[in-house]
This record gives structure tokens, sequence and C-alpha cells, in this order.
């Protein structure tokens, strides 16, 4: 009845994911870098907590060893190029940042910025961080949910090569990102 199918092949039985991007400390004075994500999920409702997983390729793993605060933020579908943008391009090369045009906001209590386009920002204090396999496990405290309650943009997913019910807005290789129709 069952047949046992690669990872690749299984994403289109467990679509879709939720997108974020998370915006942490970069070890070049006073930048930021921003990783597109797509492995998160809550972990804990007292205290709130969210977690989510980076690969060791990544140059934000590598960012992620320094900092014990961060912030995620949730793209609208507007920012749907510059999602992928954030997740096809290393912030080893480029500041993400600047060629997104994103313009960072003051956190309410945290030193890491948010961004100012996205609907909404999580700001997070790392509470743990666990290797698990070929990426890192970040476990934040929610210090705040910050909302932009005037957008209304609808969320961005991460859905596979079958996609009915979801529009398309932005592709490159595996990825594709898509809203609800
Ligand atoms: C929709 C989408 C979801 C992604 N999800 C993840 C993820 O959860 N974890 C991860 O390590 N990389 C993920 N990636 C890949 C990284 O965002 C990508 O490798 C990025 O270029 C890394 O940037 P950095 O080198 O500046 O850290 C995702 C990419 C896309 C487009």
């Amino acid at each position: 009845m069952f047949e046992s199918v690669r990872r690749q092949e299984f994403r289109e039985y467990f679509q879709p994911s939720r997108i974020s991007i998370a915006i942490i400390k970069s070890d070049k004075e006073n930048e930021y870098n921003l990783i597109t994500l797509c492995f998160s999920m809550y972990c804990s409702y007292k205290p709130n907590m969210i977690s989510f997983s980076v690969q060791n390729t990544n140059y934000s793993y590598k960012l992620l060893d320094k900092v014990d605060h961060c912030v995620l933020a949730i793209p609208g579908e507007k920012l749907a190029e510059e999602t992928l943008f954030c997740g096809d391009m290393s912030g080893k090369n480029v500041d993400k940042i600047r060629k997104c045009g994103f313009t960072l906001y003051k956190s309410s209590k945290i030193e890491t910025p948010s961004i100012l386009e996205m609907k909404s920002n999580i700001e997070l204090k790392i509470v743990n961080k666990i290797i698990t396999g070929d990426h890192l496990t970040v476990f934040g405290e929610v210090l705040s949910f910050n909302v932009n309650k005037k957008n209304v943009e609808r969320n961005l997913v991460s859905v596979g090569k079958i996609h009915e019910g979801y529009e398309i807005l932005a592709a490159k290789g595996i990825h594709r990102i898509a809203t609800i129709r």
C-alpha cells in the first residue's frame, strides 16, 4: 500500500512549508545577514519558543555560533523575489539587506534590527543550539511578536513540484516560492 520515496519526492506529500527570513548579526562591522528558511517550528508555549535549522554549508551557520539574539522576519507576497534572493545568494559575498533595498527598523527588545517591509518580525533570545546532522538547530525564546497589521499581503510558502492550489511567485532550481491562490 505504501511505497518508500526519497526526500525530494516526499516534499510533494509534505507541503507547503512556511517561509521566514532570519536576520543575524554578521561578522562584518554594523552589518546583518539574511537567510531564507523553511525549517522552522514552534517548540514551546510557556515560554513561547520557536526553533529553526541552518545547514552547515551556509554562511549563517558560522554566524549563529557567535550570537545570542536574532530576528525571524515574515515576508509577504510582494517580497517573493527578495525572499528567493536571500535563499539563493550567500551573505559571504553580498550585503543582502542593501541589495534588496530593505529598511532596517529598531527592534523593541533586542539590538538586532527588524525589517520594515516585512509583515511581522519575531524577536528571539537564543537559549539553545544543537547540531542536528548537517544542520544547526537554534531554539529561540520569543521576546516579542511584532506585527504590521496594515500589511495584509498573503504569506509566502515553499512548495514542491506538484503544487495545485498555489500560485508560484518566484522559482529557481528546487525552490518554488508561492502563495495560496
Ligand atoms: C524557500 C527557501 C527555504 C530555505 N530554507 C532553508 C532552511 O530552512 N535552512 C537552511 O539552512 N537553508 C535554507 N534555504 C537555503 C538558504 O536560504 C540559502 O542556502 C542561502 O543562500 C544561505 O545564505 P547564507 O550563505 O548567507 O547563510 C532555503 C532557501 C529557500 C529559497
